[in-house]
């Protein structure tokens, strides 16, 4: 029997989640998959943490060099968040030939190169399950079961927190900040919930998935990004009468050689298999060449989910000979905009606010044919000596649009332009 020392960084949700699937399933994975693992070590600041999970306080410490030292410690598992001292740790752990788990998408997102160089460098493996989408088993997914296609796009709700917010404000019509306010005192949503509502937590993961499903290193810096924090439940209201449900969508897709990758809101057809994805779950869409549509639906996040995606790294890690490393060139985040599109196509939602007077309607559609931009429809209510108004574009360029509204913003008649949704099909 394979007898396997691990080790874990962080004893908070997802390294809690884990001490006690590893505790709870030792014997089934050792019966089932061949390895008994062990626990030898962790590294956790606060020992309420280990005292309520009953953890040997003999195993706890602070310093990193306690698990380097160990010869028996072979995989190591990262929970602490944040760049450092997580990056630095583990960084040491692969050149000393330990293979490393983590569930910290911003930095695994923004240094995957530098421990993809050290995990080489110490034969080591690179396993990040947990990092996109917690329990839902996508990475495996991408790297083991596509083989046979080509990525065409891949779409997905992979934030809990924004989710939890939007369902909230479409199913009870409640405003943003109160449902903030809700996800905060829920935990869902961080004291500081600028990663989750302003799409940064949704841009680190499609940064890993797209790069792992198109084979080239998509960088933070090719990923347009648009958080949730400006929506209003008036457009969230309007979209349902059109049949939408509003989700914050990471987007990748490969057209003509060149890739997309975006993070926004977006309205998609209440018939879309994602728009029923509601409160904290997750879900991925993604469309391959052979094999069609494929979705995976699931916890994005909490201790167990996230644990079930760390405890299956270790074992497979447990279970390699030799380590993989990505199919693309993952030698540097700095990469030439050559590969990747610098505008995309999508049709839009946009509401505006004007004075109720003659011509109004005509010199904004001038801007838009101007730009080549053709509308789809208009509808407009009358509030008092303005009206409000929705036009449905249909499938245009962002720059075009953008351009278009610039030259609506200044129109004297226009008062505000206050919504632009994209809209997916
Ligand atoms: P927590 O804050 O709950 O846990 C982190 C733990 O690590 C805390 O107990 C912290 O102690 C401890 N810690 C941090 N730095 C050190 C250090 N230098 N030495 C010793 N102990 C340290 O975070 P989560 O478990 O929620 O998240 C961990 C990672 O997993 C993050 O990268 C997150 O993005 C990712 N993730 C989280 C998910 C979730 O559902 N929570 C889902 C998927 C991914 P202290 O609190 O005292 O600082
Ligand atoms: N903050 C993240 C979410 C945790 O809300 O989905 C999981 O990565």
């Amino acid at each position: 029997m394979k007898k396997v020392g691990v080790a874990l960084l962080g004893l908070g949700t997802v390294g809690g989640g884990t001490y006690r699937i590893l505790k709870n399933n030792h014997d089934s994975i050792k019966k089932n998959y061949g390895v008994d693992l062990e626990i030898r070590h962790i590294l956790e600041k606060d020992m309420t943490k280990a005292r309520a999970l009953g953890v040997d306080e003999s195993i706890i410490s602070c310093d990193i060099n306690n698990i380097i030292n160990d010869a028996e410690i072979k995989i190591v598992a990262e929970f602490f968040g944040g760049i450092e001292p997580a990056k630095s740790f583990l960084i040491k752990c692969l050149l000393a030939g330990k293979s490393i788990v983590t569930a910290n998408k911003e930095m695994f997102s923004k240094y995957w190169h530098e421990l993809e160089a050290a995990a080489k460098k110490g034969k080591a493996g690179l396993y990040f399950e947990a990092s996109c989408v917690g329990g839902v088993p996508i990475i495996r997914t991408l790297t083991q079961s596509m083989q046979g296609n080509n990525i065409l796009s891949l779409m997905g709700i992979v934030n809990g927190t924004t989710n939890f917010i939007l369902s909230k404000m479409a199913d009870e019509g409640l405003a943003y900040a109160d449902v903030l306010k809700e996800a905060q005192s829920l935990g869902y949503a961080e004291a500081d919930p600028t990663a989750d509502v302003e799409g940064f937590d949704s841009m680190y993961k499609l940064s890993i998935l797209s790069s792992l499903a198109f084979h080239t290193k998509v960088p933070l810096d090719k990923i347009y990004r648009e958080g949730i924090s400006k929506i209003d439940k008036i457009d969230i209201e309007y979209g349902k009468k059109f049949g939408y449900a509003l989700k914050l969508l990471a987007i990748g897709k490969k057209q003509g050689g060149k890739i997309e990758a975006r993070v926004h809101p977006a309205f998609v057809p209440s018939s879309h298999p994602l728009a029923a994805v509601k409160g904290s779950f997750n879900a991925v869409h993604i469309i391959g060449d052979n094999v069609g549509d494929i979705m995976l639906y699931g916890r994005g996040a909490g201790d167990l989910p996230t644990g079930s995606a760390i405890v299956s790294d270790i074992v497979f890690a447990a279970r390699q000979d030799k380590h993989r490393h990505a199919t693309f060139n993952n030698l540097t985040d700095k990469v030439s905009d050559r590969g990747f599109s610098k505008d995309f196509c999508c049709e839009y939602y946009i509401r505006m606010t004007v004075k109720d007077v003659p011509g109004v309607i005509a010199a904004i559609s001038s801007a838009f044919a101007k730009n080549s931009i053709s509308i789809n429809s208009i509808q407009q209510q009358v509030q008092g000596q303005n009206a409000s108004i929705i036009f449905m574009i249909h499938k245009t360029g962002e720059r075009g649009i953008k351009k278009a509204l610039e030259a609506i913003r200044v129109i004297n008649t226009v008062e505000s332009i206050d919504a632009l949704i994209r809209v997916e099909e």
